[in-house]
C-alpha cells in the first residue's frame, strides 16, 4: 500500500535529513549546484527568494554560502523540518525566514513583503495534488516581480516499467558516475528503486503537464535539465507581465 511521507513526525524528519540523499537520487549534488548557480547569476546582494517546501534547510545552506546577503523565505508545512532548518542555518542570522504553512494557500500565509526576484521549489511539488500545483504556479506568478523567475526542481512521471531497459541503463550509469556501487550501503539496485517508487504515495506529474501548467499560469517556461526522472524547470514572469 503506497504511503505518504510523514513530514510532521519529528523522528521521520530527523531520519530524512540524516539519510544518504544520493541513494535514490545519485545526481542530487549536480541538481542543487545547478539551481544555486542559476540563482547566484541572477541575485543581487539583498535578493529575497521564496522557497516552497524548504524542508530542513539543505538548499538554503548552499544558497547562503554562495550568495552573500541573499535572504530566503522558506515555506514548509512541517514544523519538525523547519526546526532542523533553523538549527542548520543559525549561523546565517536572520537571512532565513521560516514560514510554517501549506504552499497550497500562499495568500493565507504571513510571507515577508516582496518583491521576490526568484522563487524555487526543490523536490516538493510532487507532495501536492495536480490542482494545487496549478494554483501554486498562479500564486507564485502573482508574488514574483515582473521579470522574476520560478525554478522548479522535481521528479517527472517515471516510465521505468514501460521502458525498463532504458531506465535501468541510465540508473546504472548515474550510479557509476557518482562512484556508487550497487549492493553497498550507499547504492540502490534498479529493482530497489522501482520498489521504493511504487511504495510512495506522491503526485508526480509528467514533464509535459508541468510545462503546460507553468505556461498556463502566464510564465515563459522551459526545461533546463532532465536526467532519469528528475527535471529542472525555469519559468519567467514576462517583464511586462
Ligand atoms: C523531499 S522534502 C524537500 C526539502 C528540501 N526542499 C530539499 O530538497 O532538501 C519535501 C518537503 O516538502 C514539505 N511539504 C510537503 N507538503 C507540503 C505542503 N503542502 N506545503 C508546504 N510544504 C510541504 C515537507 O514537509 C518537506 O519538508
Amino acid at each position: 500500500m503506497p504511503q505518504k511521507d510523514a513530514w510532521a513526525d519529528k523522528d521521520f524528519a530527523d531520519r530524512w535529513d540524516g539519510k544518504n540523499h544520493f541513494r535514490d537520487n545519485p545526481d542530487r549534488e549536480e541538481q542543487l549546484d545547478l539551481i544555486v548557480s542559476l540563482l547566484a547569476d541572477g541575485c543581487g546582494d539583498d535578493s529575497l527568494i521564496l522557497d516552497l517546501g524548504s524542508g530542513s534547510g539543505r538548499v538554503e545552506e548552499l544558497i547562503f554560502e554562495r550568495i552573500p546577503g541573499a535572504r530566503v523565505a522558506g515555506v514548509d508545512s512541517s514544523p519538525s523540518m523547519l526546526d532542523i532548518a533553523r538549527k542548520r542555518l543559525a549561523t546565517f542570522g536572520n537571512r532565513f525566514i521560516p514560514v510554517v504553512g501549506g504552499m497550497g494557500d500562499l495568500a493565507a500565509l504571513e510571507l515577508p513583503t516582496g518583491p521576490y526576484a526568484f522563487a524555487i521549489s526543490v523536490q516538493a511539488l510532487h507532495e501536492v495534488s495536480h490542482e494545487e500545483k496549478k494554483k501554486i504556479m498562479a500564486d507564485v506568478y502573482a508574488l514574483l516581480e515582473p521579470g522574476g523567475v520560478f525554478f522548479v526542481l522535481d521528479r517527472v512521471a517515471f516510465e521505468g516499467e514501460a521502458l525498463s531497459g532504458a531506465y535501468r541503463s541510465v540508473w546504472d550509469r548515474l550510479n557509476r558516475k557518482a562512484g556508487i556501487k550497487e549492493g553497498t550501503k550507499e547504492g540502490m539496485s534498479y529493482e530497489e528503486y522501482l520498489k521504493t517508487y511504487r511504495e510512495k504515495d506522491d503526485h508526480v506529474a509528467s514533464l509535459e503537464d508541468q510545462l503546460s501548467w507553468l505556461r498556463g499560469a502566464g510564465f515563459r517556461a522551459s526545461c533546463l535539465y532532465l536526467h532519469y526522472n528528475r527535471a529542472l524547470f525555469a519559468a519567467r514572469r514576462p517583464a511586462g507581465g
